[in-house]
């Protein structure tokens, strides 16, 4: 048998990024050879298998062919006399589609390098319309090689745009949906990934409603562009993703929260990001207008941002507010933050242990807490001169 190095790390060792996993191909050999030899079987539907040592994923030479709709209906070949190039050849991207031999050969038959050069993604062969999830691979990948300056071959940007046009996304699961988004929300441009799905028209029939705002160009750039902004202050998928929809929302000026709460609950997305969306469409006409609010508004925002049970949630969604008011209404600042956290912690100052002794009802506690901290508040609203 003979082994060797494909996929991601091939191309990403010939663009000089670090390699982050190694995937082989073992050409020549079986199922039970591989048992035999120690490997442990991983893939129920393909045969992968683990290293008893190393643990990187080997997997037998196979050729696929779709047998019917549906992401799992594939006809997998694997036996001893597929070729490499034959496995190279059902890959996806010509980037993704080379090999290296052990000796340290390069195999390329579908000019992988020529495409790495002229920094094109470009499918391998017609086969690629087998499976739609490339369709979001494929964004994934411009969104995270943009800034190495590559961009998608315009006949890949066709052959997609015809797979979209038969509607092939809806046979993707929400689950693979949402590993892809969040994938290509963590990568350099995240913005990349959701230009192009605008592009291929694809938007309706991966997220749903929100469609019908990311089609207004008036809507979608400025929200494009906050995204790149939170993109150069944190590398989380969910706060990323906040400051897209709660741009969409905030351009809109009118709330709808019905909408963003099914795209919130599509199921694959995780509930730490659903309550994130949730809470910035919820919240973030208040904390922008929190010199307007008078006190008893103002305690009702703060008690909804919980700072105190959730502090790492809170200054997540103060990072999501300010970037999308400072990217929307091009402003420097956004002092609204400081005035937020200085109020949650004055709010924090009451201690409702100074009552529990006077054997009142809980009721009563709750509301004499509720009293003292309109107080401080209506203080440190007069010492501000506001509103
Ligand atoms: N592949 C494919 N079609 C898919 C998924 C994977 O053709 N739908 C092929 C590609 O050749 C890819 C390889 O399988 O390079 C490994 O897939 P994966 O690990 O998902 O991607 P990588 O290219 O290794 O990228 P990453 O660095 O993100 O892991």
């Amino acid at each position: 048998m003979e082994v060797y190095l494909v996929g991601g790390a091939v191309r990403d060792e010939l663009l000089g990024l670090p390699v982050r996993e190694r995937d082989w191909v073992v050409v020549g050999s079986s199922v039970e050879e591989m048992l035999a030899l120690g490997y442990r079987r991983v893939g129920k539907d393909f045969p992968v298998f683990l290293h008893p040592q190393t643990g990187e994923e080997y997997a037998l030479a196979r050729t696929e062919r779709k047998k019917g709709r549906g992401y799992y209906g594939f006809e997998v070949h694997a036996s001893p006399d597929v070729s490499l190039e034959d496995d190279l050849l059902r890959r996806d991207l010509t980037i993704n589609a080379m090999a290296k031999s052990q000796s340290g050969e390069l195999i390329d038959p579908n000019d992988g390098q020529q495409d790495l050069a002229a920094r094109t993604l470009r499918h391998v062969s017609a086969a690629f319309v087998e499976d739609p999830l490339r369709i979001l691979r494929t964004a994934r990948f411009a969104a995270r090689f943009a800034r190495q300056g590559f961009g998608v071959s315009e006949e890949t940007m066709q052959l997609m745009h015809r797979m979209i046009r038969s509607r092939e996304l809806q046979e993707i699961s929400a689950e693979r949906i949402w590993q892809e988004t969040l994938d290509a929300l963590a990568t350099d441009s995240p913005a990349v990934f959701f230009s192009i799905l605008q592009r291929l028209q694809a938007i309706e029939q991966v997220y749903g409603e929100i469609e019908a705002v990311f089609s207004d160009v008036s809507a979608r750039e400025p929200a494009l562009s906050a995204l790149e902004q939170v993109a150069s202050q944190t590398d989380q998928p969910c706060v990323r993703f906040s400051v897209l929809v709660g741009s969409l929302y905030f351009h809109r000026q009118e709330e709808d929260t019905l909408e963003v709460s099914h795209l919130a609950r599509q199921p694959g997305l995780p509930s730490s990001c659903r309550e994130l969306l949730e809470l910035t469409v919820e919240l973030q006409q208040a904390s922008h207008d929190v010199f307007k609010l008078d006190a008893q508004a103002l305690l009702a925002l703060l008690r909804r941002l919980d700072a105190r049970r959730k502090p790492e949630r809170f200054l997540d969604l103060l990072l999501i507010f300010s970037v999308i008011y400072k990217s929307l209404k091009k402003a420097n600042e956004y002092p609204q933050a400081d005035w937020i956290q200085l109020a949650s912690r004055r709010i924090e100052e009451v201690d409702i242990r100074q009552w529990v002794g006077d054997g009142g009802a809980s009721e009563e506690i709750a509301a004499r807490l509720k009293r003292a901290q309109l107080q401080l508040l209506e203080e440190m609203m007069d010492a501000r001169g506001s509103p």
